[in-house]
């Protein structure tokens, strides 16, 4: 089952994603189903053509709320995967294998629907709920890391539920200096950040993350070069695998970052270099830092790790992405292309590495 779409901000780049995979996916060796999820949360069977689902100029493809209705096994005893039609059960639609959740953001990549799936007892590429909720929420992501020996940068968290006062934004700026990164702390594709390079605009900045989670973090800007790593659960017990790394060159000076716009609709105005002309030092010292960081927070089948790697070479993690951008352009399949992994055979290992992990505690 191809799973996508989904409640979060990030529902049409899900739908991006999966016009990707649904493409490339092996139909001789898989039986595929689409099933969207609406933003409303409703789960229907979806068309499985992928020129459905692309970003076609500028605009954005979305799951329409059809008169089917997907169900998820009840109970650990079948697999079956069951339609609701216009308030009918109709026939079951088989046994699910494996379900591809090709998810970004809350209510995807969090851990809610890896909790789901969880309980129904039905295998699942990527992360389990524990990683995803951590690699979600860029608070505890960052906890993780540190208390695993790794280097993230400095930065405050705005609780949920807190008015913050004059003198709260006083210390935030004499602690963290400007600019600052103003972020939601549970979303992607940099809806709700801001760069706050003016004191006076930081509570514009903290209002606009909040209308996407009432829980804030605040950052310290990180100075380096963007650089990505791309990671493989091992086969078999055997250890994670790290791609060659990639690099984000925002080249228009319009963003003053790798926005939203940067990500999916200016592609003239950013450059992902792939690999990134870097010094085999530094290559190795990031894959380190990747796999170490998919280790810390407990990771499975894939995730991308992204870095600033300063002028001394030092890496600081940013962030870890528990289902990574994975259309075709995206860094991630590009980064395991230029390592010797296409994109086909890519869907092909993910799907082969959910399939020989047990369900339940493991
Ligand atoms: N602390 C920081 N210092 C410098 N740039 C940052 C910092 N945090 C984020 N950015 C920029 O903002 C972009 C989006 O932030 P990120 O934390 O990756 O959020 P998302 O989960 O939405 O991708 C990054 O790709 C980077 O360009
Ligand atoms: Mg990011």
């Amino acid at each position: 089952m191809v799973l996508f779409g989904g409640r979060s901000g990030e529902h049409a780049i899900s739908c991006a994603t999966a016009g990707g995979v649904l493409r490339a996916i092996d139909r001789d060796r898989y039986d595929v189903v689409a099933v969207g999820i609406t933003r409303a949360g409703q789960w229907v069977l979806a068309d499985d053509d992928p020129d459905r689902w692309v970003i076609r100029d500028g605009r954005l493809p979305e799951v329409e709320d059809t008169a089917t209705h997907v169900l998820l096994p009840q109970g650990t005893a079948d697999r079956e995967v069951r339609v609701v039609r216009d308030g009918e059960l109709a026939a079951p639609l088989g046994a699910v294998d494996v379900v591809f959740p090709l998810l970004h953001g809350p209510f995807g990549e969090d851990g809610t629907l890896q909790g789901l799936l969880e309980l129904a007892d039905v295998r699942y590429v990527g992360s389990g709920v524990l990683a995803s909720a951590v690699g979600m929420d860029k608070h505890m992501m960052k906890l993780v890391l540190a208390g695993s020996g790794l280097t993230v940068g400095p930065f405050r968290v705005l609780p949920a539920g807190r008015e913050v006062d004059a003198a709260t934004y006083g210390a935030v700026v004499a602690d963290l200096g400007l600019p600052l990164f103003v972020k939601p702390a549970r979303a992607g594709s940099s809806l709700g950040i801001s760069r706050v390079d003016d004191a006076a605009d930081l509570p514009a900045a903290v209002a606009a993350a909040r209308e996407h989670d009432p829980k804030v973090i605040v950052e310290a800007a990180l100075v380096g070069r963007e650089i990505e790593c791309g990671v493989l659960g091992g086969r078999a017990g055997a250890s994670p695998r790290a791609s060659l790394p990639g690099e984000i060159l925002v080249t228009d000076t319009r963003h003053a970052f790798y926005d939203f716009e940067a990500k999916y609709l200016d592609e003239a105005g950013v450059t992902l270099a792939c690999p990134a002309d870097l010094p085999a030092d530094v290559v190795a010292r990031v894959q380190d830092v990747a796999v170490r960081a998919f280790e810390a927070v407990g990771c499975e089948g894939l995730a991308r790790v992204d870095v600033f790697v300063a002028d001394d070479g030092n890496v600081v993690v940013n962030e870890i992405n528990t289902m990574p951008g994975f259309t075709p352009y995206s860094m991630y399949p590009r980064m395991w292309d230029v390592t010797g992994v296409d994109y086909a055979t890519l869907v092909d290992e993910l799907v082969g590495l959910a399939l020989e992990r047990p369900t339940g505690l493991r």
